[in-house]
Formats: C-alpha cells, sequence, structure tokens
C-alpha cells in the first residue's frame, strides 16, 4: 500500500495576522503548488528520495531533511507493535526559504501522509501540535501561520486556547492572491531576529486594533473596512529593507489599482491581492518582468485553497 498527500502553499501573517493569521492558495490554472510526500511499506528501516524542482537545495543527509524526521518522531508516537520499515518520498514543489510556507508544505504532507497510512492513529487535536513542533525545528519558534492552512485550508485563526488550535474565519470570496517569489532564499530564523524582542504601546494596540478590526470586516462582508485595516506595524518595518525590490513592489502593484499587498510569510515572495482576473493578470505581469531577480523566480495568480492537505 502506497499513500501520497499533497499540502498547498501558504501565506502567513497576510500583512494584519503576524503569527496568527494564514492561508492556504491554489493557483487559478489549476496547478499544485505545494509539496508531496508518498509513504510506502518497506522490509525495514526509514528512507527518503526527494524529487522535484527544488530537491537538489534540500540537505544531502536524508537524516538531516524535516520529511525524514516527522516519520521519525510519528513512528515515536505508535504502539511498537504497529511500526514498520517505511520508504519515503518528497515531491519538492516549494522553494526553501520562500515565504510560501515550504517547510510547512513538506511537515504537514508528510505527518498527513504518514497518519493516512497508519489508518488515522492520531486525532486532528494531536496532528497540530505535532505539526508545529515539527515545523517549528526548521523556522526556529513554533507558529502554526503555516501548518494550519495547509493543513485545514481556508483562512485559519490561530486561537491557541487549549487544544483548541484555529478557527476558519470567512474571506472575500473574488478576491486574487497574486503570490510572486523572487528566487531568493531568506531563512525564517533569521527574519525573525531582525524584529525587536518588545513593541511598544502605540504599536501594540494599533496591531490588536487592525487585526480585530479585519477579523470583524470578514464577518460582516465590508471590503473598505477589511482593506483599511491591511496595516503590518510587527513585521514590515523591520524586514521590508532586507528584501530586495519589496518597496518599490508595493509602490508600483499600488499603482497598478492592487487593492492590498504585503510581505508573505517572512519573505522574499509578496503578496498582491486584486478584485479582478484583469488586474492580477497586470500584478502578475509586473511582478514577472520586475520583481523576479534570479532564475527559479515566479509569479503565480491563486485563490483562497479551501482543501488543505488531500490524498492524490
Ligand atoms: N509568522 C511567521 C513569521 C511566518 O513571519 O516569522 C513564517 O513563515
Amino acid at each position: 500500500m502506497s499513500v501520497t498527500v499533497f499540502a498547498p502553499a501558504t501565506i502567513a501573517n497576510l500583512g494584519v495576522g503576524f503569527d496568527l493569521l494564514g492561508a492556504a492558495i491554489s493557483p487559478v490554472d489549476g496547478s499544485l503548488l505545494g509539496d508531496r510526500v508518498t509513504v510506502e511499506r518497506a522490509d525495514h528501516g526509514l528512507s527518503l528520495v526527494c524529487l522535484g524542482d527544488w530537491a537538489r537545495v534540500l540537505p544531502g543527509r536524508p537524516e538531516d531533511n524535516i520529511v525524514y524526521q516527522c516519520a521519525e518522531r510519528f513512528l515515536e508516537l505508535l504502539p511498537e507493535s504497529n511500526r514498520c520499515g517505511l520508504r519515503l518520498t518528497l515531491d519538492k514543489g516549494l522553494p526553501v526559504g520562500s515565504g510560501l510556507g515550504s517547510s510547512a508544505s513538506s511537515v504537514v504532507a508528510a505527518l498527513s501522509a504518514l497518519n493516512e497510512f497508519f489508518d488515522r492513529s492520531l486525532g486532528p487535536e494531536k496532528m497540530l501540535p505535532l505539526m508545529g513542533e515539527l515545523e517549528g525545528r526548521v523556522s526556529g519558534s513554533v507558529h502554526y501561520d503555516n501548518v494550519a492552512p495547509a493543513y485545514l485550508g481556508g483562512m485559519q485563526l490561530l486561537v491557541q486556547s487549549g487544544n483548541h488550535f484555529c478557527e476558519p474565519v470567512p474571506f472575500f470570496e473574488h478576491w486574487f492572491w497574486v503570490v510572486a517569489y523572487p528566487g531568493t532564499s531568506l531563512s525564517t530564523a533569521k527574519m525573525r531576529e531582525l524584529l525587536p524582542a518588545k513593541y511598544d504601546r502605540a504599536d501594540l494596540i494599533k496591531y490588536g486594533r487592525y487585526l480585530s478590526g479585519f477579523i470583524h470586516a470578514l464577518y460582516k462582508k465590508d471590503q473598505a473596512l477589511a482593506l483599511a485595516m491591511i496595516n503590518d506595524v510587527v513585521a514590515e518595518p523591520y524586514r521590508s529593507s532586507h528584501i530586495p525590490g519589496y518597496v518599490q513592489a508595493k509602490a508600483a502593484l499600488a499603482k497598478l489599482g492592487i487593492i492590498a499587498s504585503g510581505i508573505s510569510g517572512s519573505g522574499p515572495a509578496i503578496f498582491a491581492i486584486a478584485e479582478t482576473l484583469h488586474n492580477a493578470r497586470q500584478a502578475e505581469e509586473w511582478l514577472n518582468a520586475s520583481y523576479l531577480a534570479q532564475s527559479g523566480g515566479f509569479v503565480r495568480v491563486c485563490r483562497i485553497d479551501r482543501n488543505g492537505a488531500r490524498r492524490v
């Protein structure tokens, strides 16, 4: 028996909910943007094969790969009598250090595939903490704003109350989310080091106002209010100058009529929200011509992905 699970790319923070809000995305052309993990039975031991466009930048030793570590950790949680040898295959569809939830996609695909393979032995309340723990090994701190939407789909607000991790929130269905990855990588751990350890009171109050106002506007279906709330006082002021071309891109996108934009996760990917496909294509064209710094960069016009991790 073999199980393959795909987990989508995600935009963490969404400009307004640092560490507390994230969304899964799917390209409108029907392609799959994310990682796939296959789990098969083997005679003994654990092995990992990495395929795909981005496999070449993964650690050389399987033991250092997060997918391998997911399997080690998952097996530890199973009764000894249920354990068996496994052959894992990671099809790496997302670039590492992109800001598109690359490590979360690998972790969610791996742990979901393992759980399916072992007859869903872990319930959802156990899966998310495990995903956070494993993703935290790569990004340097435990935050769920990529793993939760990659696993569950949609836009997820992290409430983290006991076993209650997150809540799906409504979103504007007609919005297009254009994401551009410039081709260069940034480490989330390093991008987190740029942030102040403490924030001043005025920023604290702004963050609360923007995030609560945004969530309220989603429920009220008040687009004007939602857009007025998309302001990043936590990360963008400290990270933007470390992302080449970001400030210029944001200004150019606004001139094109893009209704909001921001850093996707910890960057360097940027996201831009468009109300029409025509405007999304204009942003795509500009980003393709002016934001991609290196070969391997790409732009995708997306919608919110409702499904999250799924067997393929
Ligand atoms: N909220 C995290 C950060 C997401 O911005 O550091 C990283 O993918």
